[in-house]
This record gives C-alpha cells, sequence and structure tokens, in this order.
C-alpha cells in the first residue's frame, strides 16, 4: 500500500518550496477558468495564468492534466492544472477527488507538492490527492516509479481543530480504500481462503475487534452447505470470517455481508481462459466489508458493526460440487445447483441467515455477483437492490460520496424462474434475462423479513480493467468501502 503524507498548511502556497503547485481548473462558458482560491498564484504569473494555461491546450475538463514550467514565477518549479470539468455553482466533492487524484497520479516520482484544491474541500482533496497515489508494488522485483511522496494542503489555518478532524477521517478513509485495492490486488495464490482470513484478524485485532474464525470443520458441524459447496473443489478449505465493532452506546446495529470467493474458475461449469484471471478480483465485497468494519472502529462510530465474511476458492477438481448437486444451506433451505458459476449467491445465502441471527436492525451486503450487472450498468455503475426504502438511502449515499450506484428492483416474477424440480430453488434462473436481479430475488429468499436490506452488485465498479481515471488506477478500485462507511455514518446520526 501506498499513500502519501498529507499535511494542513497555512503558509503562502506561491513561495512554497516544493516541487509542484496543484490548482484546479473548471470548464468555463469560454473556455477555461480558475477554480476560486487562486487568486494569488494568479497574481504571480501577472494575472495572465489562464492565457498561459489555454495556450498549452486547457479546457478545464475532468482527467485533463497541463503541467506549467513556472520559470520562478512561484517558488514551485512546476504548476499543475487539474481540469474538474463543468461545474453547478460549486463544484461536488466528487469533482474535487478526482481532480486531486488525477494531479498526483501525474506527480509520481516527485517528492512533495502542494494543492489550493483543498482551499474548496479539504477532505475531498485529502481523498483524492491519497487515492491517486496508490500503487501496488509488492510483486515487483525492481523499484518503479516511487509515487508522490507527500502533498501539502493549503487552508485558512493548520491549527484549526475541526480542518485537523476531517483531515484525520479523510486519511482514515483513504487508507481504508487502499487496503482493500490491496486485498483484492493480491495475487490468489498467496491470497486464499486461510490467508484471506489470516489478514481479516490481523487487520481487525490491530484495530480493536472481537474476530471469530469458523474452518472447515466448524463449517461442517455447523451446517454451513453452501460455504463447503463452493468451497470442497479446493485444496484450501473454505472459511468464515466474523468481525465485530461493538461500542459502549450504539445506535444501532448493522450487519455487513462481503462475497469473498478468492478465485473464481466457474467450477465445475468453468468458465473461458479469456479475461479469467480478472476473477482475483471476487474477494472484492469481502475485502470492502472487513475494512468498512475495521474503519468503524478506528473513527470510533457510535454503530455496532458485525461483518460476516464467506471465504472460498471456486476449483474444478474430483472433490468439487456439481451441476445437478443439492446443497442443504445454514439455516435448512435446499439449493439445486444448475450451474457451480453461480458460486457467489450459495456462499452469499449461507452468510445472510447466519448475520440474519445477529439481529441487526440493517443488513447490507455486496458482492461482485453478476456479470449481468456490467451489461446493464457498466463498469462504473453499482446495481443496488433490496427493501426500497433502505435501498434508496444507500443509493442517495452511494451518490454523495461520488462512487454512483443506481437503484434496481426485485420483480416477484423472477422468483418463478429459481423453481426448482426437486429443491427449494436453483441457484440460476431458467431464463437468462435480468441476471443481476434475478441473483438478488435468490438472495432476498435467504434474507429474514422485516430486516432493512440492501444487496449492492459491485462486479464492475470493484475492478478497474480499463485506463487509470482520477483517482482509480487499474486493477482493485476500493469500491463500495466510502459508500459503506458513509451509511454507517448516516446511520449513527439519524438511527
Ligand atoms: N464472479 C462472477 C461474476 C463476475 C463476472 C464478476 C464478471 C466480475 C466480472 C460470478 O460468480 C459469476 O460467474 N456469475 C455468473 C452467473 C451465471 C452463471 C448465472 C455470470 O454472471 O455469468
Ligand atoms: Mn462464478
Ligand atoms: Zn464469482
Amino acid at each position: 500500500m501506498t499513500t502519501p503524507t498529507l499535511r494542513l498548511t497555512d503558509a503562502s502556497v506561491t513561495t512554497a518550496t516544493v516541487d509542484a503547485l496543484v490548482v484546479g481548473t473548471v470548464c468555463g462558458e469560454d473556455g477555461p477558468q480558475l477554480l476560486p482560491g487562486n487568486e494569488e498564484v494568479n497574481a504571480a504569473f501577472d494575472g495572465a495564468l489562464i492565457d498561459v494555461l489555454k495556450v498549452l491546450g486547457a479546457k478545464g475538463k475532468a482527467d485533463e492534466v497541463i503541467k506549467v514550467p513556472t520559470r520562478r514565477a512561484i517558488g514551485a518549479p512546476l504548476l499543475i492544472a487539474t481540469g474538474l470539468g463543468k461545474v453547478n455553482g460549486q463544484p461536488s466533492g466528487e469533482q474535487v477527488r478526482r481532480a486531486a487524484g488525477a494531479a498526483s497520479r501525474a506527480l509520481s516520482g516527485t517528492s512533495r507538492a502542494i494543492t489550493t484544491l483543498s482551499r474548496v474541500d479539504l477532505v475531498a482533496a485529502a481523498e483524492g490527492a491519497a487515492l491517486g497515489c496508490y500503487l501496488f508494488t509488492a510483486y515487483r522485483s525492481h523499484n518503479g516509479d516511487a509515487p508522490l511522496g507527500r502533498m501539502d494542503l493549503s487552508v485558512p489555518s493548520a491549527n484549526d481543530r475541526v480542518a485537523q478532524r476531517d483531515l484525520a477521517k479523510a486519511v482514515a478513509t483513504a487508507e481504508a480504500v487502499a487496503t482493500a485495492r490491496d486485498l483484492v490486488n493480491t495475487p490468489p495464490n498467496d491470497l486464499y481462503p486461510a490467508s484471506f482470513a489470516d489478514r481479516a484478524v490481523s487487520l481487525a485485532e490491530a484495530a480493536g475487534l472481537h474476530t471469530e474464525v469458523l474452518d472447515e470443520k466448524d463449517l461442517l458441524r455447523e451446517g454451513y452447505g453452501g460455504i463447503l459447496g463452493v468451497g470442497g473443489g479446493s485444496s484450501r478449505p473454505p472459511r468464515l470470517v466474523r468481525l465485530h465493532h461493538a461500542p459502549a452506546t450504539p445506535k444501532a446495529k448493522v450487519a455487513l455481508v462481503g462475497k469473498g470467493i478468492t478465485f473464481d474458475t466457474g467450477g465445475i461449469s468453468i468458465k473461458p481462459a479469456a479475461k479469467m484471471e480478472e476473477m482475483t478480483m471476487d474477494m472484492a465485497g469481502a475485502a470492502a466489508v472487513i475494512v468498512t468494519a475495521v474503519l468503524a472502529s478506528q473513527l470510533q462510530l457510535p454503530v455496532e458493526v458485525i461483518a460476516t465474511v464467506p471465504m472460498a476458492e471456486n476449483m474444478p477438481s474430483a472433490t468439487a460440487y456439481r451441476p445437478g448437486d443439492v446443497l442443504t444451506m445454514y439455516g435448512g433451505t435446499t439449493v439445486e445447483v444448475i450451474n457451480t458459476d453461480a458460486e457467489g449467491r450459495l456462499v452469499l445465502a449461507d452468510a445472510l441467515v447466519r448475520a440474519a441471527q445477529d439481529n441487526p436492525d440493517y443488513l447490507i451486503d455486496t458482492a461482485t455477483l453478476t456479470g449481468a450487472q456490467i451489461v446493464a450498468l457498466g463498469k462504473r455503475t453499482s446495481g443496488i437492490m433490496g427493501t426500497p426504502d433502505f435501498r434508496d438511502r444507500v443509493t442517495v449515499i452511494s451518490q454523495q460520496v461520488g462512487e454512483g450506484g443506481w437503484a434496481m428492483p426485485l420483480p416477484e416474477h423472477l422468483r418463478s424462474d429459481l423453481d426448482s424440480k426437486l429443491a427449494d430453488i436453483a441457484n440460476v434462473a431458467e431464463h437468462r434475462w435480468g441476471g443481476m436481479l434475478a441473483a438478488g430475488v435468490f438472495l432476498s429468499e435467504f434474507v429474514r423479513d422485516g430486516i432493512p436490506w440492501v444487496h449492492l452488485d459491485i462486479a464492475g465498479p470493484a475492478y478497474n480493467t480499463g485506463s487509470p481515471w482520477g483517482y482509480t488506477g487499474k486493477g482493485g478500485t476500493g469500491v463500495p468501502v466510502r459508500t459503506l462507511a458513509a451509511v454507517l455514518a448516516d446511520i449513527a446520526e439519524r438511527g
């Protein structure tokens, strides 16, 4: 994990002896404009900074990064103008976050920068700067480019208590996202159920959470047929990890569940070879709920959080479960396996039933569950399903934090497509249309009535297979950690 040091500063940005000064630009009516808070920078360029930027082709668009040699106009030898795009009055936090991220990616290899983006939105500038620097270098045998070492965030007063607290929260949040990215990016020969469980427990113990790990014997004794079925084909047996943040006077109890398939070959219903390596990310839901539970403890959120995390490797072998098998899930429901590649819903079913036994006020699960999510909503928009009020509340929050989810229905008529010829339910629907929704309907069968519940399908958003953009590099993105953290904060505030 690599995140830069972030510091508050109230010193002059034009005289600071740093490698670069980062300023924000926006798309105005007639060309680029400087974000408010850059008046003295513009003055140091004799009021001609926008003219200079125009000559260099600046438009102020999102993901536009323009480098200007300053020739001693200011203390830093380099000025970076990073675009936010079009703004309606105030820029959104996400516009600031992405602009800070794009600038900090462009600064890799330098040691120290300063920015005025924090004058517009300190938290967003801090999170974006930190996440844009993220690199995963654990598996390089030689040293490549180092990320930006330190970003100074310009604020009116560096001693301001509120600003200091906001920065500490932003740093903790960015570190949680970076840890989720690390877990997702760790290859499946090193991250398998037992080693994943160990990592979850070390992270949790360091933050003072209670932990519990069920191994394959415990799972058998207690009847976790979904997890054991899916994990049965691997030489690396499955686990169920439970992490508990228990504050003294909690406002509410929230259960988190995350899909932890450390590698998804598809099993006997094996996947095609092309892009199969991407299935190293099939534990992104698990990573997100683990780091969110840890973050809740670090931030001392007055909400009880219990993460229930099934971990298994979906492999084809002589011991693998088969299409045609019937599994008896935790709690007794029977499932006919039509396709062993629809494994996520099987491990989640066990975990959802277990999570409900804790009598939570809210239940949230997240999973890289269906290719159909990507077909429906693309690579950057999570599908959000569940009980309508809570679903809509979580959807609004996902948009506010810039992770951008969209509410999706759970149509009742899809349930009969899951009828099984011999068991209570089949793991795959008869028709392939609406695959994301069918998976959600399957999960809903394992959620106890009366619990406000949300399911986030993050198959696309959890893993960036395209070019870097904003504060998101290649590989694990850390979605939906910031949504989950903001939902917990919202519940702490409003119940
Ligand atoms: N892990 C996959 C879903 C996935 C696909 C995540 C692409 C990220 C990118 C999941 O286990 C899966 O294989 N789902 C099947 C379900 C089908 C067999 C009903 C799918 O979506 O094809
Ligand atoms: Mn699968
Ligand atoms: Zn999967």
